[in-house]
């Protein structure tokens, strides 16, 4: 019973043991497990606690672990004494506020370290939390360099440098892959394999890493056009992962070459005075020496190309083309063209001279030629065919038939391919008055031009009737005369002729000359007409109305003074009874008053 007793006390005695003890431990500080914070930047770690019982005499304190050691970097005390700790790490960039944050201003990489808050709080005793700063800087887009300016041969035993690719300034170490053609390489290492990656890691005296990543490989000759590039890969604040792509690069690859082709690059059919181009390569690279041959002679080419500046027909044959592998050796490297050269021969007139006939003689021409394909002949002047198989025949029936003949030959299957010749036929022959323009004029007596044109060789001389200022000038194979002379009445009447002569004969043809026959001229035409006489009828005209005039006048003279007047007058007509020739007839008053009137008039003329 007493052990029983003994073991209750012992019990009951570790109970209060362990209260006393969790009493003691009642401080609960509280963290962030870790800060994240961009380098530069200002990072705020704060912390809270609880205390119980509570206590008037508080103290929070910071620290940071450097290397296994605990320093402390600033504290704060319940009366509100907050101080940063000198020389302490991060000296001058920490400071601590009221609700016991820890402040780091300009965070570097090498603040990425542990800190703890402690608190101590008097009879509830202390506790502490610690907390870690993650610091990030993006590196710099990374740069990829090819390993050398020498190629890479297919089929070397160990595997090639391709290209280096370089990251500089990054935090946390940011990770470097390889892509081929857009598709990730797997991160290999092992230099026994064909492709592998050394890698190489350089801490910055920032504490920012600079990371490199050289590539080999073993490429063969399908990797000729592959890309190659690279990316970074690396983490920011909330657990971004984030990525920056190199430039690319292409491999500068030889490989041997297997077949060679030799193609002429000239479009279509060659013909004579073209330049022709053959071309000669091979599907390797870089492209070997090529020989060329022609009918098993020895022909200068460059750089795979064959030029012959305009081809002649004896340049057709078969070409050759030859090179020589040295890396491979085994294959055949030749190619061939056989060559044609169309040509036409120049076209062949008979008769060749300039032929010259009289009006109305005919003549008669050939023209030929020689081609490497079918050809075709023409006869032609200007834009008109003539003739198409050769031949042609003409009369001279016409000045018009004078002039230049030429025969074309082509070859309608090669395009382009064409000569020609010409051929001259001159028509002697009496002349031919082809037209003349009559001419009006206004008025009789005006100047009038006129124009005659002859054809005739040798050229005519013109002669004109009447003459007038001549002047002569050649268009084409005819004459043209221009006169210019007044239009007289003779020429309104018998027109102008023009005479056209040389030693084989004449020609004439008159003009005829008229006047304008306009409606606002008539009057003109008839003052002209009538010419003198016209005048007399105005003259007479304006006498009969000066009569009427006078006329008038005196009877409304006579109306004003009426009886003055009719007393005068029967004395004068008494005076008047003796001239028996008017006044017998005057029978009225009136006829008396008209009467005196007439009788009046002889003074009034004096
Ligand atoms: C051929 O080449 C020369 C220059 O090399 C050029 O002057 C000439 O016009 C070319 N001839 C033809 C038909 O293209």
């Amino acid at each position: 019973m007493d052990g029983i007793k003994f073991g209750h006390a012992w019990l009951v005695c570790t109970l209060l043991l362990c209260v006393l003890q969790l009493c003691r431990a009642l401080v609960t500080v509280n963290v962030p497990p870790e800060v994240e914070v961009l380098k530069d930047e200002t990072a705020k770690l704060p912390c809270t606690y609880t205390a119980s019982p509570s206590s008037d005499n508080t103290i929070v304190e910071w620290h940071v672990e450097v290397q296994g050691n605990r320093k402390r970097v600033a504290y704060l005390t319940q009366g509100g004494e907050a101080k940063s700790d000198k020389d302490a790490p991060l000296n001058g960039r920490v400071s601590i506020s009221e609700d016991n944050t820890l402040t780091i201003a300009s965070v570097q990489p090498s603040d990425g370290l542990v800190f703890f808050c402690s608190v101590t709080a008097g009879p509830a005793g202390n506790g502490q939390a610690s907390t870690m700063i993650k610091v990030f800087f993006a590196p710099e887009k990374p740069t990829l360099t090819q390993a050398s300016s020498q190629a890479i041969s297919v089929g070397q035993p160990d595997s090639s440098e391709i290209g280096s690719c370089v990251t500089m300034n990054g935090h946390p170490q940011p990770r470097i892959i390889w892509f081929k053609d857009g598709q990730p390489l797997a991160e290999v290492k092992d230099k026994k394999e064909k492709t592998y990656m050394v890698p190489s890691l350089v801490k910055e005296a920032s504490g920012l890493y600079t990371v490199r990543s050289t590539l080999y490989m073993q490429p063969v000759k399908a990797d000729k056009d592959s890309v190659f590039e690279c990316t970074v890969e690396y983490s920011m604040p909330g657990e971004q992962i984030k990525q920056k792509k190199s430039d690319t690069i292409n491999l500068n690859l030889n490989y041997p070459s297997e077949t060679a082709t030799f193609t002429l690059v000239n479009p279509g059919a060659v013909k004579e005075g073209d330049n022709v181009t053959m071309k000669c390569e091979t599907d390797g690279n870089p492209q070997p020496e090529f020989e060329f041959t022609k009918d098993d002679k020895v022909v200068l080419g460059q750089d795979g190309l064959l030029t012959l500046k305009s081809a002649k027909r004896t340049d057709a044959g078969v070409y050759t083309c030859k090179a020589i592998d040295f890396d491979n050796l085994d294959a055949d490297l030749t190619g061939e063209i056989t060559l044609s050269v169309h040509y036409i021969d120049p076209m062949s007139v008979t008769p060749a001279k300039p032929q010259v006939v009289m009006l109305g003689d005919s003549v008669e021409w050939q023209c030929k030629t020689k081609a490497s394909a079918p050809h075709t002949v023409q006869w032609k002047k200007g834009s008109e065919v003539l003739s198409q198989d050769g031949t042609l025949s003409i009369t001279a029936d016409s000045y018009e038939k004078d002039g230049e003949y030429r025969c074309v030959g082509a070859v309608p299957s090669v395009p382009g391919l064409m000569d020609q010749a010409s051929a001259t036929l001159t028509i002697k022959g009496k002349p031919v008055i082809e037209t003349l323009v009559g001419g009006e004029v206004s008025n009789e007596g005006d100047a009038i031009s006129l124009k005659c044109s002859a054809y005739g060789s040798p050229v005519p001389q013109f002669t004109w009737k009447p003459s007038g200022k001549e002047s002569v000038t050649v268009e084409g194979n005819k004459v043209v005369s221009t006169v210019v002379l007044a239009a007289s009445a003779a020429v309104v009447k018998d027109g102008v002729t023009c005479e056209v002569a040389n030693e084989y004969g004449t020609d004439s043809k008159t003009f005829s000359v008229s006047l304008k026959r306009a409606i606002q001229n008539s009057a003109d035409r008839a003052d002209q007409q009538q010419g003198g006489s016209s005048g007399v009828v105005i003259a007479v005209v304006v006498c009969v109305l000066l009569l009427l005039l006078l006329v008038a006048l005196i009877y409304f003279l006579n109306k004003k003074s009426k009886l003055p007047c009719a007393k005068k007058d029967k004395k004068e007509v008494a005076d008047a009874e003796v001239n028996n020739d008017i006044v017998v007839e005057m029978k009225t008053d009136k006829a008396n008053e008209e009467a005196g009137l007439l009788h009046k008039r002889p003074p009034a003329e004096q």
